[in-house]
């Protein structure tokens, strides 16, 4: 494993227990993260997208061990946190933080700013004066006045909301932030605000971030690479501009199309997502996405398709990847139809 290397996640799987029996009268876990593997570099961005329930809060939890994960292997810098008690865990938990989608319901309504910045310090024994000033460093930080700390959760607009949020998550000077859909609860005016901030303090800091998103146009500015995530899978993940420029995984390229103000140099936005996410208790067979592929062939629902390299550092998990890769002319053109 390469320095650069902070995370590195080998087929993580996280199952939750039974909601529903399905139509045969079967219950079955709930796949929520099914067999992901992928690498975090220090000091990137990395985007995960995909729609609602595709299992990207599981994933972002599981990987710093808010959830037990099912099965696979998680190391941090090289060691495997699966292994790892609590109480081992513990010292290494400070570098690891997360910002939660909706502050609102994340922050205690009944605790002051300042309670709530001093809460991860006081868990993790910093002394009472060093708490107060650290409290006051981290407001400005986050560009909040000094007397925000004396006020409540109710009286900060969504945007101020967020950035206890983002100043909470900072406060034991972490390393690597899970950020969980951070801006989708904020009006469109203060979302480029908040993540600009989160960008700085990134810079500043010398963090590393999952940026967790339901569509590609929130991380398209701010991420380095970017991994898309269909049902408890990765179904592709590449550096950022190859992937807006060439999709290679006929979901990303679906995921493409709801993205507004379209960019007539982009390719693969022709594809229609249809209907709706399968039930992660049940998914489909071989290839998870043929429901809904306007591609699909036999192979697609007989075999599933590897997560492989298709160009250097580009992966994705279609049948037609290659096909797709020789055939997209990079810029401006109707994505084709395999076999074409
Ligand atoms: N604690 C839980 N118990 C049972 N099922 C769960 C639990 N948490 C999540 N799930 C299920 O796991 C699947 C993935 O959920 P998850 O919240 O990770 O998706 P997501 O991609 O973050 O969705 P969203 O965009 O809506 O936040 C869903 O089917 C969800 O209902
Ligand atoms: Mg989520």
């Amino acid at each position: 494993m390469g320095d650069d290397t902070v995370f590195q996640v080998r087929d993580l799987q996280k199952h939750f227990p039974p909601r529903h029996r399905l139509a045969a009268g079967e219950r079955r876990p709930v796949r929520a993260v099914d067999g992901v593997s992928f690498d975090v570099r220090r000091g990137e961005v990395l985007g995960i997208v995909g729609e609602s329930g595709c299992g990207k809060s599981t994933l972002g939890r599981t990987m710093i061990r808010l959830l037990e994960p099912t099965a696979g292997e998680i190391r941090f810098e090289g060691r495997d946190l699966t292994a790892m008690s609590e109480r081992e865990l513990k010292p290494l938990r400070r570098r690891f933080q997360m910002i939660f989608q909706d502050p609102h319901s994340s922050l205690n309504p009944r605790m002051s700013v300042r309670r709530i910045l001093e809460e991860p310090l006081i868990t993790h024994g910093t002394a009472r004066s060093d708490r107060r000033a650290r409290v006051k460093e981290l407001l400005d930080a986050v560009g909040l006045p000094a007397d925000a700390g004396q006020r409540y959760p109710h009286e900060f607009s969504g945007g101020q909301l967020q950035r206890v949020g983002i100043a909470r998550a900072m406060a034991l000077g972490p390393e690597f932030i899970v950020a969980d859909e951070p801006v989708a609860a904020l009006d469109m005016s203060v979302q480029a605000q908040v993540l600009n901030l989160m960008i700085e303090l990134k810079e500043e800091l010398g963090l590393t971030y999952l940026l967790i998103a339901h569509d590609l146009a929130v991380v398209e500015h701010i991420s380095d690479r970017v991994a898309v995530m269909y049902l408890g899978q990765l179904v592709e993940s590449a550096d950022r501009d190859a992937l807006y420029r060439q999709p290679l995984h006929p979901y990303t390229q679906a995921l493409m199309q709801a993205i507004p103000l379209p960019d007539p140099t982009r390719s693969g936005g022709h594809v229609p997502l249809r209907g709706e996410v399968p039930d992660p208790a049940d998914p489909p067979s071989a290839c998870r996405f043929h429901t809904r592929c306007p591609f699909a062939e036999d192979v697609c629902r007989e075999e599933a398709p590897a997560f492989r390299q298709v160009r250097p550092g580009h992966r994705a998990a279609c049948h037609f990847a290659e096909r797709f890769l020789a055939q997209a002319a990079p810029m401006g053109c109707r994505s084709p139809r395999p076999g074409s």
